[in-house]
């Protein structure tokens, strides 16, 4: 007896379709998630921001990318190596954390001396690091030749956090600008 074209067509319809089922259930299953946003405790000590700033500069800050931490010789970018300590003389009357925020909100408003303009505003995409997650780099910047004093609740004059404190001795805010986040960028000439 001879089978029909249209059955055996189906037959083998059937078993190819079965075949790569089980194929492809052979292959490991792998789920891509969105990367996990950090959420940052509202209790978190210095320690545990400047450990998170530590990540946030190696990951989703980009920063490592562009800066060096402990090198020397004709670099592109400035070196962070002692930045802390370079950071309250750089702007006459400005504190080291008014400097940082400046530095990272606002990188074109103040060039370091013998580099050139090219740092991306941090706090907007691409990179679009929040408020908090900048104080934690913040505190990271400041143990590279200082001692970390800030906590999210520290207030500078790109954003002051909600029923915020001034920011840590040395670190009062100026000018602060209590509810715009992203205040307007006054360009400062050099
Ligand atoms: C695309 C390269 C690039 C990336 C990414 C970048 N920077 Fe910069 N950064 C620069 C350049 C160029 C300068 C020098 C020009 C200036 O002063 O704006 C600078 C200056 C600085 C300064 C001032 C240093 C000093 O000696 O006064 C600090 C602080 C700083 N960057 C921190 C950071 C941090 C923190 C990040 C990540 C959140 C970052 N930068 C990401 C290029 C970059």
């Amino acid at each position: 007896m001879t089978i029909p074209h249209s059955v055996r067509i189906a037959g083998l319809v059937l078993v190819t379709t079965a075949f790569y089922g089980y194929v492809g259930q052979l292959v490991p299953q792998r789920e891509v998630q969105p990367p996990t946003e950090t959420v940052l405790r509202a209790d978190m000590t210095t320690a545990d921001m400047v450990k998170v700033g530590g990540e946030l500069m190696v990951g989703k800050g980009l920063c490592m990318t562009c800066h060096t931490i402990g090198k020397s010789g004709a670099l592109r970018f400035p070196d962070l190596e002692g930045v802390a300590t370079r950071a309250s003389t750089r702007i006459p009357g400005m504190s080291e954390i008014e400097y940082f925020a400046k530095s990272l909100y606002a990188p074109d408003s103040f060039i370091v001396a013998g580099f050139n303009p090219g740092m991306p505003v941090i706090n907007k995409p691409p990179i679009g690091l929040t408020d908090q997650e900048i104080l934690c780099v913040i505190a990271f910047l400041q143990t590279l030749g200082g001692t970390p004093t800030v906590t999210l609740q520290t207030s500078h004059a790109y954003y002051t956090p909600p029923g915020g404190a001034p920011a840590a001795p040395g670190g009062a805010p100026t000018n602060a600008t209590p509810t715009n986040t992203t205040p307007a960028q006054a360009p400062v000439t050099r």
